[in-house]
């Protein structure tokens, strides 16, 4: 690949800055400084209630914040309108809970997006879904609903419903947890797929081979901040902190 210049180099897809916010007392992002840079997959892990899903929808703009700035490409993430939509159609977001209509089938759920959204002619945005739910490896069953199909397979009709969006970048909040083990190496190879094909992603899991095997970058966060970051080796082989020593004791064998 070609050396980028500084120039390029300077621009995160996703830069977040002095980020704080609060639940009522609870102060549940603490100074949350973090950049995603254009190709790197970021792997996000931490305890129960350390606030990933949190940091996650600030970034979509799903929760506000107190204080920071979020960036995408170096624009501030507007407050609502059109371009708020705009901008969150940029991203991609695959949560734990598989979130298709549930009335619509599978083709209509990755087509209403680009439909509606950026105004895509029907044919087209059909052509394309198809190729997409073609590379997720559940094209034959878009004339379904959801409900006929298993998790894995309506997780990654999800994914290929983010796509058909054209995002700068994915986000996945824990999209194998609620899934049956045998399901979960199949929404995993997906994830594999993309990142080796470049795209953008930031992946809270808990799933740590998968960490080790896939993430540019591991975080860890702990009780609403960033406690430790660094290349998946050196922090599952030496993790710093006794935070993270005693999360990735805590998750052995899982
Ligand atoms: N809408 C809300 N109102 C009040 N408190 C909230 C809200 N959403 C989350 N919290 C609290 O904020 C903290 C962080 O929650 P968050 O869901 O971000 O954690 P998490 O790291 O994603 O945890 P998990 O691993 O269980 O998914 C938790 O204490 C949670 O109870
Ligand atoms: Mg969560």
């Amino acid at each position: 690949m070609k050396e980028q210049s500084a120039a390029e180099k300077s621009v995160p897809v996703i830069e977040l800055r002095h980020v704080d916010k609060h639940f009522g007392d609870l102060h549940v992002l603490r100074d949350i400084n973090l950049t995603v840079e254009k190709g790197e997959v970021l792997v996000v892990i931490g305890p129960s209630g350390s606030g990933k899903s949190t940091m996650c929808r600030t970034i979509n703009r799903l929760e506000t914040i107190d204080s920071g700035e979020i960036l995408i490409e170096g624009e501030p993430l507007p407050q609502e309108g059109a371009e708020l939509t705009r901008m969150r159609a940029e991203l991609g977001m695959v949560f734990q809970q598989f979130n298709l209509f549930a009335h619509m089938t599978i083709l209509d759920n990755v087509t209403l997006g680009p439909r509606e959204v950026l105004g895509v002619p029907r044919d087209e945005a059909e052509r394309r879904a198809m190729e997409l739910l073609e590379r997720v490896g559940v094209a034959e069953q878009a004339q379904k609903v959801p409900a006929q199909l298993s998790g894995g397979q309506q997780q990654r009709a999800a994914i290929a419903r983010s796509l058909a969006m054209r995002p700068k970048a994915m986000m996945f909040d824990e999209p194998t947890s609620a899934l049956d083990p045998e399901m979960i190496n199949e929404v995993l190879d997906v994830m594999v797929e993309l990142a080796r094909e470049g795209m953008t992603m930031v992946v809270v899991t808990h799933e740590m081979n998968f960490a080790r095997r896939v993430a540019d970058r591991v975080v860890f966060m702990a009780d609403g901040q960033i406690v430790e970051e660094g290349a998946p080796d050196e922090f599952f082989d030496h993790p710093r902190t006794q935070r993270a020593r005693d999360f990735l004791d805590s998750i052995k064998g899982h």
